[in-house]
């Protein structure tokens, strides 16, 4: 008999966390037998509570909102990802205490988009927003070779800043972002649209492009039961494909899955489809 694989997720709220079924189905189609369970925190707890969790047998951990950043300070070592991202969401243990932080969101946003066959090499892009979330996903959409990304955000200084951080922190490509005060300023048809802000959450509109491709798509990285007001002002402006960020949630959690129980990745169609269902 297989023994159980010890795993858990760290965050603050953390009770409407879908992280656990998921995993639980992950596991369910695997044949696998793990235990994960949530972990309430606050930042002063945090530290001491992760090295509690892996000193008693912990074999994986996700984390999420506020602790992204803070784990990214506390882990013996970054994956390249996550060092480009400032944030950790995934941690893994490798011996003696010792903890590896990787962050695996680019990578779902990445898969989902080609699950969805949302093209990203040679088009051009807008990306919306210059916190957390954007730095996590610009690196890896740059790997994909856009013609060009637009990075376009509320405070325009910020996304300033965020490219010359980005270049600081190594990340070649990051001359091909273009930053601009709005989108109205970009002046070429755009292929594909990402919100990376948190507009959604309070039903906002944003400035869109003047201009969209015939196939353009739009992603929304939030997820909600109805289209996000940012669906919405894609699909009024004509875009046929428009999605939410739900397959990226359950593409980064199959990341972090694979990362602690090696072997295939988790069938995440059926885990999609599953946590869809009307219950
Ligand atoms: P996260 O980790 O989710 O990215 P964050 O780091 O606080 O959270 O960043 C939130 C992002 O959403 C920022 O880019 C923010 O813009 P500002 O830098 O101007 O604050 C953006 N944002 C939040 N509400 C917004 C709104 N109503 N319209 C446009 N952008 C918004």
């Amino acid at each position: 008999m297989k023994s159980v694989t010890s795993l858990g997720v760290f965050g603050n709220p953390i009770a409407h966390s879908l992280s656990p079924r998921i995993h639980a189905l992950f596991a369910q189609t695997r044949q696998d037998s793990i235990n994960y369970q949530r972990y309430l925190s606050t930042p002063a707890h945090f530290p001491r509570r992760v090295a509690e969790f892996f000193r008693h047998g912990g074999q994986g951990a996700n984390v999420t909102l506020p602790f992204k950043q803070q784990a990214a300070s506390l882990v013996t070592k970054l994956s390249d990802r996550a060092r480009l991202a400032g944030a950790v969401n995934t941690l893994i243990p490798y011996g003696n205490g010792q903890l590896l932080g990787d962050n695996t969101d680019g990578e779902g946003l990445i898969i989902d988009l080609k699950n969805k066959g949302f093209k990203v090499s040679e088009r051009s892009l807008v990306v919306f927003g210059a916190g957390g979330s954007a730095r996590g996903i610009i690196p890896l959409l740059l790997e994909q070779k856009p013609r060009c990304l637009y990075l376009i955000n509320r405070t325009a200084e910020k996304a300033e800043m965020l490219k010359s951080q980005l270049e600081t922190l190594g990340l070649v490509a990051a001359n091909r972002i273009q930053v601009r005060s709005s989108a109205t300023e970009i002046d070429e048809p755009i292929d594909l649209l990402i919100n990376a802000t948190s507009s959604s959450l309070n039903g906002q509109r944003l400035t869109l492009p003047s201009v969209l491709s015939e196939n353009a798509s739009g992603y929304d990285l939030m997820y909600a039961d109805q289209p996000t007001v940012f669906m919405d002002q894609l699909t009024q402006a004509g875009c046929k494909n428009v999605s939410d960020g739900f397959g990226m949630l359950i593409e980064q959690a199959a990341s972090s899955y694979q990362l602690w129980m090696e072997g295939e990745r988790p069938d995440t169609a059926f885990v999609m489809a599953e946590m869809r269902a009307p219950s």
